[in-house]
């Protein structure tokens, strides 16, 4: 395994351990009790600044520093790194005063108006040049402060809002279209504009897809969506590079939310290559009884688009947010078992929105480091063990995580396929991509996200949940993938279009025909509510290992998967015609009954599966545990909650995470002898993880 190089937050020794510090609500008195406290929970960098823009320059070319001065003195002193941010999230009145052109409007066509945060036209000169000029400022006055390990631009691009559609952005999208089509010739062949009557023969009659009567261009749709991502991150790139010229050595970032749920519009693969060191928030769906899912799919994402190396959670919560319709509180340990689990996924450390809780605004019931209540709370006491719990954990800085599969993602081809007018509301790619992450989950596999023209040789299996839009090179990539001996599995309704949204020529799926070794006749989408079975051929698949299913449980319980001998799906189905293909399972019932569902196409060296109906957690269980096995991977039998995530380094030493997420103990089998770090036990043979609890084992 190399070891890339990522820049650190300069200065940052043991791991990051903080949250967003805004002292301006507080008088300064209280910033002497904060800092203390800092101390006594073991903090080590804060995130500052990033909502301050109005109070550092309180009219256009007006600065003062001086609060901010005296907070990072403050800072230096106690030995607490400052992730210092550029407070170009919220322009102050005076800018709109000024500019209330740069306020974005929404497909319908209303203007937003100031009183929030992020209402931002990323089109707009004149949002652009202020946002430089207090940038340059912050840079030139603090860009040698001792206290600053980090440059956080912003705050999570993107969102709330990110699209924009007025007469400025127009222009933008215009000037967009035309480097990227060329002439407008090119542009009518992508759009497919002789449909409806929609060719073009001047550019400045080409819109945004703003409201339309009834169902809107895809193609045009989906440019509007790549080139809102392309003038987002132009914004960043502008900050960037000033920040890198006026103030060099200290790495830029800023937070993503690469969590499917949070932050929709922006293309992660693009952005993850653009900043010096990947910076994540993630937020819990609360009444998701497995939240730890989603948090450890959004981890796994993150440290892809960080390209495998370590990343950092600038922002989660320690207990309730205050955005979501019932804000549950943590439970007991929750806090800790969230951050560790970050950690074991990559994360150089764990920070919070936010320090200490707001007595006032929209956020004064998110839930903070310091609470409400103050010291004298459960949650404080969390704070203060979980900083010294990671204080425990600094050598694993560095290390990397041991990944055993991948995963396809390509948020191009999400953003085509919620376009309206599908065969079936019912087939989501998001919906795909959880269920099939939750399947790796429970199997045990530790799992990186790909982009679907990336190199993927390394990888024994590769799974491919949603991949409506597959371009040509991605086609030919999975084919030489599978032909190189890989295990690929690929889910309904993919290889359909290419980028422009257009049908490949010939039966569906035209890209991936070939590696799939079959056709599509027909889609057959179910009636709403509606479940089909599908059944094993021939006794069905038998796996190397198998006495009937292969997946018990260490605590003795069975993974979902059954016998396998039959599968159950809802939502959707099709007609496949193998052309080469073997089948596993056919469809018992519903339209394509005795048609087959699941087949698997022998290719080169390799193998690769296509699953045609949207079939339930037990049925994606039992695919990934027959690829796996064609892939040669040895699912662990573990008891289900107990997740178990290695990182390794440089110099050989390897760090084993095992997180509970169980009311009762687990039993962890080690292969070799180490050191349990957070008890700093000796261990061997095993180690028990108590319920709710995590130990980290290194050896
Ligand atoms: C984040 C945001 C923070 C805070 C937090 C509340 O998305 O960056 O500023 O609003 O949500 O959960």
């Amino acid at each position: 395994m190399d070891h890339p190089r990522y820049p650190r937050p300069l200065g940052l020794a043991p791991l990051a351990y903080g949250g967003d510090y805004n002292p301006e609500q507080w008088p300064e008195e209280v910033w002497a009790e904060d800092v203390r406290l800092m101390g006594e929970a073991g903090v080590t960098m804060v995130s500052v600044g990033i909502f301050s823009w109005a109070l550092l320059e309180p009219e256009r070319g007006v600065y003062e520093f001086g609060w901010l001065d005296r907070l990072l003195d403050l800072l230096h002193a106690h030995g607490i790194r400052a992730d210092l941010a550029t407070p170009t999230v919220v322009p102050p009145a005076w800018f709109y005063r000024d500019h209330p052109e740069a306020l974005p409007v929404t497909r319908e066509g209303h203007r937003y108006s100031f009183g929030s945060r992020g209402a931002i036209c990323h089109s707009s000169p004149a949002y652009q040049q202020a946002a430089a000029a207090i940038t340059e400022q912050l840079a030139r006055r603090y860009g040698s402060h001792p206290a600053v390990a980090l440059w956080h631009v912003h705050n999570e691009y993107g969102v709330p809002v990110s699209d924009c559609y007025c007469e400025e952005s127009a222009a933008h999208f215009r000037r967009w279209l035309a480097e990227r089509h060329g002439t407008l010739e090119e542009l009518n062949s992508a759009w497919g504009t002789a449909f409806w009557g929609q060719r073009y023969t001047c550019w400045d009659d080409v819109q945004p897809p703003r409201l339309t009567p009834t169902a809107g261009n895809p193609a045009q749709q989906l440019d509007h969506a790549r080139f809102t991502n392309d003038a987002i991150l132009a914004n960043f790139k502008r900050e960037r590079d000033l920040l890198h010229r006026l103030a060099p050595g200290i790495p830029v970032t800023t937070n993503f939310m690469t969590a499917l749920s949070q932050c929709q519009s922006l293309d992660y693969w693009a952005w993850g290559r653009e900043v010096d060191l990947v910076a994540n928030d993630h937020y819990l769906v609360a009444e998701d009884p497995r939240s730890q899912i989603n948090l450890a799919m959004a981890a796994d994402l993150t440290r892809s688009v960080a390209g495998g190396r370590p990343w950092l959670l600038l922002e989660h919560s320690t207990g309730a947010v205050n955005w979501q319709p019932r804000n549950l509180a943590k439970r007991p340990g929750e806090l800790a078992r969230n951050s560790l689990a970050h950690v074991a996924r990559g994360s150089e450390g764990a920070m919070f929105f936010q320090w200490r809780a707001s007595r006032y605004g929209a956020e004064k019931f998110h839930s903070a480091m310091l609470p409400h209540a103050g010291t004298a709370s459960r949650i404080w006491r969390e704070v203060v063990a979980l900083g010294a719990e990671l204080g425990k954990l600094a050598e694993i800085r560095d290390s990397l995580v041991r990944s055993d599969a991948a995963l396809l993602w390509d948020w191009e081809s999400w953003w085509a396929q919620r376009l309206e007018w599908r065969p079936s509301v019912d087939l989501d790619a998001r919906e795909r991509a959880d269920a099939w992450y939750a399947a790796t989950w429970d199997a045990h596999l530790t799992v990186d996200f790909a982009h679907p023209e990336a190199e993927l040789g390394r990888y024994p299996l590769v799974v491919a949940p949603a991949l409506y839009l597959t371009t040509e090179a991605a086609g030919r990539n999975l084919h030489q993938y599978v032909a190189g001996g890989g295990t690929l599995v690929v889910s309904c309704f993919s290889g359909i279009v290419d980028e422009h949204d257009t049908v490949h020529p010939g039966p569906h799926p035209g890209a991936l025909r070939d590696v799939l070794g079959l056709t599509v006749e027909e889609f057959a989408p179910l009636p709403a509510g509606r479940g089909v079975t599908l059944e094993a051929v021939g006794g069905g698949p038998v796996l190397a290992a198998e006495g009937g299913s292969a997946l018990p449980g260490g605590d003795g319980s069975v993974l979902p998967g059954g016998d396998g001998s039959v599968l159950h799906a809802d939502a959707w189905t099709e007609f496949v015609v193998p052309d080469g293909a073997e089948v596993l399972y056919r469809y018992a019932d519903g339209p394509a009954a005795g048609q087959p569902a699941v087949t698997r196409h022998a290719l080169g060296a390799g193998h690769a599966y296509y699953v045609s109906a949207r079939l339930d957690a037990a049925g994606l269980a039992r695919i990934v545990e027959l690829a796996a096995a064609d892939a040669g991977l040895t699912l662990p039998r573990l008891p289900r909650d107990l997740e178990v995530v290695e990182r390794a380094a440089a110099d050989g030493r390897r760090y084993l995470f095992a997180v509970n997420h169980a009311d009762s103990d687990a039993v962890l089998p080690l292969t070799a002898p180490g050191t349990e770090l957070l008890t700093g036990a000796a261990v061997s043979g095993s180690v028990t993880v108590p319920a709710g609890g995590t130990r980290v084992v290194r050896y």
